[in-house]
């Protein structure tokens, strides 16, 4: 095995702030691997919106940090004593954890997973994290059947882009929401059966469109990542036993809601994270091999908005947060 540099290029956060606080390192320690975790070197990283909530402390983590929830790479070394889950130095893998800012990281071989011939290591961490979650929320959030109404939130970004392509695949009928008619004509153009740009003017009143659309019946089910600007549309969107899945705060966090919002149409509502459905290696195995087969089987479109230079992180969250982006942001790990 080639020796290891002494050091490596991170992003590292000291505390919570605006992108300025994800400061570039030239000179960050590489980890070394504990019982249970591999040490990956990464050639790619996603750019999660979950990313932004750590680095404003709306979800609180330890500091300093490296920041980045999942990468692809190659891996490098085993901790003492791990079961390796038939991985071997030099495989090609894609892992879920913390610390992807970074050419190096430990993480647990329980969510790290080998990566089959034919899906490159960009194109899998443009949908690894995001397509997990989508495949988990329509299965098991609610398990969305044929002929579901489904109103779908921020369609035209990393999990949206994704997630309305599964749903259709389903044959539910889809109705998304996204912002600006570059969105919308992306969204129409992967098979949704309306796209209400809910930044226009027409499409403000985007609850009552769903009612007209849905004949005054609502939705079966909608799953809502925008949270506080879409809470309460979305609880008026749903049907009367219907259910209302928030999985994301992109605008802030859905306040604090009284269970009595949920009775005059006996709604159910869940709040649900990724992790909770994978808990175990059989469940992250079973989404990870569901979502390859989508890939090399299934024709799923992905989307890179755009792959960024690591010294070029802050930028990549002004985009995101910006809503400037489509799609996957990734960052480059590669020196060349
Ligand atoms: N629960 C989980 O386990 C889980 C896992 C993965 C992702 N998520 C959630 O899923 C959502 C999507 O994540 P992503 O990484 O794929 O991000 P993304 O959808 O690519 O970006 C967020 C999108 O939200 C929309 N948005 C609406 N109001 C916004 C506002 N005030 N500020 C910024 N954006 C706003 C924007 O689309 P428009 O311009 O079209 O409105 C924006 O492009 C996030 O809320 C994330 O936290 C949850």
């Amino acid at each position: 095995m080639a020796s290891l540099p002494v050091s490596q290029r991170a992003i590292v956060i000291e505390d919570v702030g605006g992108p300025e606080v994800l400061q570039y390192r030239t000179n960050y320690p590489i980890p070394t691997p504990k019982e249970g975790q591999v040490l990956v070197r990464n050639s790619i990283a996603g750019i999660n919106y979950i990313d932004t909530y750590f680095r404003t402390g709306l979800y609180p983590s330890p500091k300093p940090e490296v920041l980045g929830r999942e990468a692809a790479g190659i891996v490098i070394s085993f901790g003492p004593n791990t079961d390796t889950h038939g991985l071997g130095v030099g495989d090609r893998v894609i892992w879920l954890g913390t610390g992807g800012y970074a050419e190096y990281t430990a993480v647990s071989v329980e969510k790290t997973i080998k990566l089959p011939v034919g899906i490159d290591n960009e194109e899998a961490t443009a949908c690894f994290l995001s397509g997990l979650t989508s495949l988990a929320l329509v299965h098991e959030a609610y398990t969305v059947r044929a002929g579901d109404w489904v109103l779908l939130h921020a369609a035209a970004g990393g999990v949206g882009f994704l997630m309305t392509q599964i749903l259709k695949r389903i044959g539910a009928k889809v109705i998304c929401t996204a912002g600006g008619p570059q969105k919308v004509a992306l969204v129409m153009g992967l098979g949704a059966d309306h796209v209400l740009d809910y930044r226009s003017s027409d499409g403000k009143d985007w609850p009552q469109l769903v009612s007209q659309i849905t004949q005054g019946r609502g939705v079966d089910v909608v799953f809502d990542s925008v949270g506080k600007d879409t809470w309460e549309g979305s609880l008026q969107a749903v049907k009367r036993k219907g259910t209302v899945v928030w999985f994301g705060n992109a605008s802030g966090p859905v306040p604090s809601l009284p269970l009595g919002r949920l009775s005059a149409k006996c709604i159910k509502a869940a709040r649900p994270t990724l992790l909770g459905y994978i808990h175990t290696r059989e469940e992250f195995e079973f989404y990870a091999q569901k979502l390859f087969n989508l890939i090399l089987h299934d024709n799923l479109k992905i989307n890179i908005h755009k792959i960024y230079p690591l010294a070029a992180v802050q930028d990549a969250h002004l985009d995101l947060q910006g809503r400037a982006t489509v799609g996957k942001l990734l960052l480059t790990l590669s020196r060349d």
